[in-house]
């Protein structure tokens, strides 16, 4: 039966609400987005991305010309929404928990403009939010509306599972739509905006008319739509998180040990990955995970479980795990150039994973701090980071701080350094110009070296190690 059109609400324009509100007007949904910041209202209407999502910005287009997808600053098109969803901020507290307000904040204004509202509106907190939030949030919209919760509207838990880098994949492909409902009407109504989802209608004349390269997703199985109460779907985005964490805190800890016993972390985790029970993914070695998702929502799982005494301790080790790995990456470092003070390290990645600007809260950051404290002069780059890298650590632009430089080329990170490291994998590391690196650097750098060569340090495994041992590299991994 081919179900009429909705209109669709999407509250914030960062990489939730820009990403939920793009694939419901690909979906031929009337799809509204909204955001106070003008400049990100003015982007979208003009098909422009507010965030670097590969594929992103084709879909925005596509949407706006085929006049399904707007942006507005005002709420008036709350007032006939079938759904609103809530994609705004929800960053840590200092006590780790999640600061809800922004998200209160959007409740408060969406019950205000509901007032006047004819029908039954789903309100969907698509953000990562605190356990017992949707009760909150139709708590406030009740105060605001004067409308009655599960009488009047609905306040539903619809979390995302998108992963930045891979967002437009993951919100067409999901493996799972997971919807948390106190309401069966809500979940008809959800049913029906999730339906097109679900059969891949209009995936033809939509998506892949605009992104033909993610056609061999089709092949993949259809997700299936998990329904379950409000605070356990809350719950499972925290457990889900938090799980994929403690999975590359516990690889990491495996490949410190491993280098420690002479065995090859790689193969080991090779080897583990083809147990289905365990399975390959988010078993990549790295110098640890970071980015705007893992730290904030394994921070406000931790910190709930002990604010009610049961604290989730394997949480708690992954994330003492992590904050090791980030140092075990210096202690590397430390052993090949034996002293630290007044050397230089060109470090590639700053961003918390390819194929994002996202430089919010990464490892870059730690290490980069630490190795400035320790004496080291750094030389950074990043493809798309640097913008938001800055934005976030003032201290760190040249300038306030002489010992970081930013290169426009990657190969300059290379210039007298006595140490390259890795640190985030962008494809474009693996055609920089090595030769031309090999030259610049200081190679059997530190007088106190313990080996020939410039120290290469790759904590993501990635790059052509036989290549660089050729160009008179020493090349380490991490794990072996
Ligand atoms: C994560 C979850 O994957 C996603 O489902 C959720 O919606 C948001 O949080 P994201 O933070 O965008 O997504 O990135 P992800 O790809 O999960 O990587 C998180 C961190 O773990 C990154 O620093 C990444 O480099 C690191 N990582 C990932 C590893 O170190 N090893 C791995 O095998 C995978």
């Amino acid at each position: 039966m081919a179900l009429e059109t909705m209109n669709v609400v999407c509250i914030g324009s960062g990489y939730v609400g820009s990403v939920t509100g793009t694939a419901f007007a690909l979906l031929g949904q009337n799809t509204t987005i909204i955001d106070i910041d003008t400049s990100k209202v003015e982007m979208i209407n003009s098909g422009k991305s507010p965030i670097y999502e590969p594929g992103l910005e084709a879909l925005i287009q596509y949407a706006v010309e085929q006049k399904v997808l707007k942006a507005e600053t005002s709420y008036k098109s709350v007032e006939d929404a079938d759904v609103i969803f809530i994609g705004v901020g929800t960053p840590s507290k200092e006590d780790g928990t999640a600061d809800l307000q922004y998200v209160k904040a959007a409740a408060r204004d969406i019950g205000t403009a509901l007032r006047n509202h004819k029908g039954f509106p789903v309100i969907i907190n698509k953000s990562t939010v605190s356990i017992g939030t949707a009760e909150v949030v139709a708590t406030i919209i009740e105060e605001a509306s004067g409308l009655q919760a599960a009488k009047d509207f609905a306040v539903v838990s619809n979390p995302e599972f998108l992963r930045e880098g891979y967002a437009v994949e993951d919100v067409f492909f999901p493996d799972r739509i997971v919807v948390g409902f106190n309401s069966d009407k809500a979940n008809e109504i959800m049913q029906q905006l999730y339906a097109r989802m679900l059969s891949r209608e209009r995936y033809e004349e939509g998506l892949l008319r605009v992104l033909p390269e993610l056609r061999p997703y089709m092949e993949k199985e259809k997700p299936v739509y998990f329904t379950t109460d409000t605070k356990s779907s809350e719950m499972l985005k925290y457990a889900s998180n938090a799980f994929l964490a403690v999975k590359i805190s516990y690889i990491n800890e495996i490949a410190m040990l491993s280098e420690r016993l002479g065995a090859n972390a790689l193969e080991v985790a090779k080897g583990m990955g083809l147990d289905s029970r365990i399975g390959n993914k988010f078993l990549e070695i790295s110098s640890g995970w970071s980015g705007s998702c893992f730290p904030k929502d394994t921070a406000e799982l931790l910190a709930t479980s002990q604010k009610y005494n049961r604290e989730i301790k394997l949480v708690n080790a992954a994330m003492e795990a992590n904050d090791a790995m980030h140092n075990y990456v210096i202690e590397k470092i430390k052993t090949v150039l034996k002293s630290l003070n007044g050397k230089t390290v060109g470090i590639l990645g700053l961003t918390f994973k390819p194929n994002t600007d996202d430089a919010r809260k990464t490892q870059a950051e730690v290490i980069i701090r630490n190795l400035i404290d320790l004496g080291v002069n750094v030389r950074v780059h990043d493809p798309q980071g640097v913008p938001m890298f800055q934005k976030y650590n003032p201290k760190l632009v040249e300038g306030s701080s002489n010992a970081i430089v930013y290169c426009e080329q990657a190969e300059d990170v290379a210039e007298r350094a006595d140490a390259i490291l890795l640190l985030t994998h962008w494809q474009e590391y693996l055609q920089i110009d090595w030769q031309k690196m090999s030259q610049m650097v200081r190679m059997g750098s530190a007088s106190n070296a313990v080996h020939d060569g410039a120290y290469i340090l790759d904590t993501r495994n990635f790059l052509d190690k036989q290549k660089l041992v050729e160009l008179g590299f020493f090349y380490q991994g991490l794990g072996y």
